[in-house]
């Protein structure tokens, strides 16, 4: 047994190999040997810790086979140069989905990851499963898969595998956080089949799960959805966070957020439209202080609405007086809400900001916050199931 831990599986030829199994009944899923590649390195980006878990299991995975294995954080890697990937290793790219896309970060990160010569990568997005009653209800990926497999391959890289990996829905600004429970099942379910995965990457086989038949009707489907979050979406949700009374300051969420997106603005704590809305800052808080402002969002919307409404009106008795029919038309109704949405959000994200320094306003505005309530709770990637 000795002879076999010390030997570099990697270097074990395919004969050899199939004779060592075929003499001792070893499995290529339980006793992996690699054999394909010299070096794993993984990419991960992770709000709250689902996409990082799944990080560390490929990893422990690649280690039963004796691969070595390299884990890196991208938001570490900030101005740091990535070198060539040699052509023997497998390299992976992690990150949770984000308006049926990657996260700016993690699309920005594979964008100017050096180019290769046919080196194997596969790609995994961490997406929302949600428990209803006894259903666990997967995630949607969108684009994602189809657009991070056209960069890389572009890049020279071939990709062996595209998994979407669903555990709990970290959303907490639409839903509440999914209970213990909840969480533990949706864990248990998709571990092994996390970890199948793994070994398929690492022997060199190829897994497309992400592109069956159902993933890939819902994904087209919702496409354009995925390029109106990455355009507008983001930013909306970007200027929906607050931090209560209950802030004391410490700066947690302003050094660990992984866009630097958290200021301190007249002495309380102000996102900027860089924020990925990645949830971590509110789902770390040690105080619980950080909301998502509905009644904020609620109150926005209400004003674009009465100015979009009075705009088009006034555009409509124009174009009665002037015969400028093509005036009334309804998308142009739209494009003027789409327009003036955002400066009335920014605005009044500020104004907001300012408000809050009054106990009246800081009680209104938290108050009609959802996740102020008890039952909505906060979600973590839980450390050890
Ligand atoms: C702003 C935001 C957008 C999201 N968009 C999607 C989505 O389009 N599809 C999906 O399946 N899950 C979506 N999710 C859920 C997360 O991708 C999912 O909970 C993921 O596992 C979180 O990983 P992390 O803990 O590593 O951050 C979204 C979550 C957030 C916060």
């Amino acid at each position: 047994m000795i002879f076999f831990r010390l030997i570099r599986p990697n270097f074990i030829s395919k004969t050899r190999q199939k004779l060592l199994q075929k003499k001792l009944g070893w499995s290529n899923q339980i006793g992996l040997i690699n054999m394909k590649y010299k070096e794993l390195v993984i990419y991960y980006f992770s709000g709250t810790g689902n996409a990082k878990r799944t990080a560390n299991w490929i990893k422990e995975e690649a280690e039963k086979a004796n691969l070595n294995v390299r884990i890196e954080n991208i938001v570490q890697l900030k101005n740091k140069v990535i070198e060539k990937p040699d052509k023997n290793s497998l390299i992976g790219f992690i990150s949770p989905t984000h308006g049926f896309h990657f996260p700016e970060i993690m699309r920005k990160f594979i964008r100017l990851f050096p180019k290769a010569n046919n080196c194997s990568a596969f790609i995994m997005n961490t997406r929302a499963g949600i428990r209803i009653g006894s259903k666990t209800l997967r995630g949607i990926s969108g684009v994602l898969h189809g657009w991070s497999s056209m960069v890389l391959h572009r890049k020279g890289y071939r990709i062996t595998g595209l998994f979407p990996v669903d555990l709990p829905s970290n959303w907490i600004s639409l839903h509440p956080a999914i209970g213990k429970k909840g969480t533990d099942i949706i864990f248990r379910t998709i571990e092994p089949k996390v970890r199948h995965f793994a070994s398929d990457m690492i022997q060199g086989k190829r897994n497309y799960k992400g592109l069956s038949i159902s993933n890939l009707i819902t994904d087209t489907l919702i496409s354009p959805i995925s390029v109106l979050y990455m355009l507008f979406g983001r930013y909306f949700f970007a200027k929906s966070f607050i931090a209560s009374s209950k802030c004391d300051m410490c700066g947690l969420c302003e050094r660990t957020c992984p866009v630097g997106a958290i200021k301190r603005v007249d002495n309380r704590m102000f996102w900027t439209h860089k924020c990925e809305s990645c949830m971590k800052c509110m789902n770390s808080c040690p105080q619980k202080a950080i909301e998502t402002a509905h009644g904020f969002l609620f109150i926005t919307w209400i004003i674009t609405s009465v100015i979009v409404g009075f705009v088009f009106n006034l555009l409509a008795n124009i174009s009665e007086i002037e015969n400028m029919h093509w005036l009334q038309n309804g998308n142009l109704e739209s494009l003027l809400s789409w327009l003036l949405v955002f400066p009335i959000l920014f605005l009044g994200y500020r104004i907001t900001h300012w408000l809050m320094r009054f106990k009246l306003f800081e009680r209104f505005f938290v108050l009609t916050a959802l996740t102020h309530y008890k039952f909505w709770g906060r979600y973590k990637s839980p450390r050890k199931q």
